[in-house]
């Protein structure tokens, strides 16, 4: 006779280990799934977003809310909206800065910046959002 509860218990153990495994490796990203960039290049990956934001946060001692709203919804986080003025302002500093690594200091940085910049955030900022206090 077929021994059905080692069958099932097998079936159990399979699914078990095909959520375990589906879990663990989530499918890669997809590249250019940014709504709203103006300066760095559309199909950055995640990783150097990251790497680029975590930058900003860091040399300006801020958080990222400090320049983005609020998630809507945990699918929306809403990063691509331009509602806050210290974001639009944070864009024009990167487009200042970048420019000045270019025209005064000859070094052209990749979009992604993995060039390291001469002049960056921290060069003014030096950890706080606002250089002069
Ligand atoms: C100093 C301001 C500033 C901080 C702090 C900051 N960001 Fe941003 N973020 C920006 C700007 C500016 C852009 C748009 C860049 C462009 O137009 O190329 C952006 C774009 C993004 C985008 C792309 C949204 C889209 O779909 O267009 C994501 C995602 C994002 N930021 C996540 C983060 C995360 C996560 C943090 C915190 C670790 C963070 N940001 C911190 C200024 C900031
Ligand atoms: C050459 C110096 C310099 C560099 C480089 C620089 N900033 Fe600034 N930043 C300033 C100054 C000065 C102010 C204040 C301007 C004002 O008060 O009108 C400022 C203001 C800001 C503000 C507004 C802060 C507030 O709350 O009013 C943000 C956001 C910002 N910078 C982001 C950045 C980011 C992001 C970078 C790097 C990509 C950067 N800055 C690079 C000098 C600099």
């Amino acid at each position: 006779m077929v021994p059905y509860k080692k069958l099932y218990a097998g079936g159990i153990l399979l699914v078990f280990l095909t959520v375990g495994i589906a879990a663990t490796n989530p499918p890669e990203e997809e590249e250019g799934h940014y709504k709203n960039l103006k300066v760095l290049p559309k199909k950055i990956s995640e990783d150097d977003m990251e790497r680029v934001m975590a930058g900003f946060q860091r040399q300006l001692g801020v958080t990222c809310m400090y320049c983005h709203m609020p998630a809507k919804s945990e699918t929306d986080l809403n990063f691509d909206s331009d509602e806050k003025k210290e974001k639009i302002i944070a864009r024009e500093m990167l487009k200042m800065t970048l420019q000045l690594n270019k025209k005064y200091f000859n070094r052209k940085i990749d979009k992604r910046i993995l060039t390291k910049p001469v002049v960056w955030c921290r060069t003014c900022h030096r950890g706080f959002p606002r250089p002069w206090r």
